[in-house]
């Protein structure tokens, strides 16, 4: 029968067409009924705290770190996703343990997303606790200081550049008023982050550079897992 479609162009297309739809079923229809997992929640899905149960808002700090990496940049060079791959969950894990797969969850709140497309250097998901202050210091003033033959630029101008965070704290009042009145979730957790911030950073907080917004971004980055130790610095 198939032997028709040779000839004949009307069989041709509606073999193909036939071969299409299995190919389509085989893709799409058959593999969530093989692997149950694919209909399931996320594990650590939780109502309460918010879409994942562990990945919270960015503070105002942390959100300027991230305006940094957009503008800089950085996203050229570094990807923002752990693959199913094991050369990925091997290169990215830390001290023997594999960095878990990146999944829809974590990025929620994470817009525009900066999964970047191309690795000229290492991934970053999961860079948040890996090193501390004083490395990402070195670092950016100039990666050569610690990684010999690095290419990646320095970025000096990032000491200097001061981050203003009196807009921030002004519209957290407004945020913390409305959300003593209506109790929205989202509200609360964005005053608290805001409060917690504040505490924090007490008198420094007229004192900030980029780079102290940078760091607080990147230490957030693969924390939503809850994978690592908070404090397991290298050095
Ligand atoms: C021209 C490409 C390029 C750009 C742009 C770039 N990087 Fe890199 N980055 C690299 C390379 C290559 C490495 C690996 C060598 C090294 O550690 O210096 C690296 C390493 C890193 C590391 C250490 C990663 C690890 O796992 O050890 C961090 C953190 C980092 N970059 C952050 C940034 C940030 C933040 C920006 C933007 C301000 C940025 N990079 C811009 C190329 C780049």
């Amino acid at each position: 029968m198939l032997k028709k479609a040779d000839t004949s162009a009307i069989w041709a297309i509606v073999a193909s067409l036939v071969l299409f739809f299995i190919g389509g079923l085989m893709t799409t229809v058959v593999p969530p009924m093989v692997d149950k997992s694919w209909g399931q929640p996320f594990a650590n899905a939780d109502k309460s705290k918010g879409p994942t149960g562990h990945l919270r808002r960015l503070n105002g700090l942390e959100l300027a770190g991230r305006a940094v990496y957009v503008r800089e940049g950085c996203w050229y060079c570094h990807t923002q996703q752990i693959r199913t791959l094991l050369a990925d969950t091997k290169r990215y894990g830390w001290k023997g343990v594999d960095a878990p797969i990146s999944t829809p969850d974590e990025f929620v709140y994470d817009s525009p997303h900066m999964f970047g497309t191309k690795r000229t250097g290492p991934d970053l998901a999961r860079i948040g606790g890996r090193y501390d202050t004083q490395w990402h210091r070195t670092h950016f003033r100039n990666p050569r200081d610690l990684v010999k033959g690095s290419i990646m630029p320095a970025f000096p101008w990032l000491f200097t550049n001061k981050v203003d965070l009196t807009g921030y704290f002004a519209e957290a009042d407004v945020i913390a008023q409305k959300a003593a009145a209506t109790k929205d979730p989202a509200l609360v957790e964005q005053a608290a982050l805001a409060a917690d911030l504040k505490a924090k950073l007490g008198p420094q907080a007229a004192n900030l550079t980029e780079f102290d917004a940078m760091v607080a971004y990147l230490q957030t980055l693969g924390r939503a897992k809850d994978w690592r130790e908070a404090n397991d610095y290298e050095k």
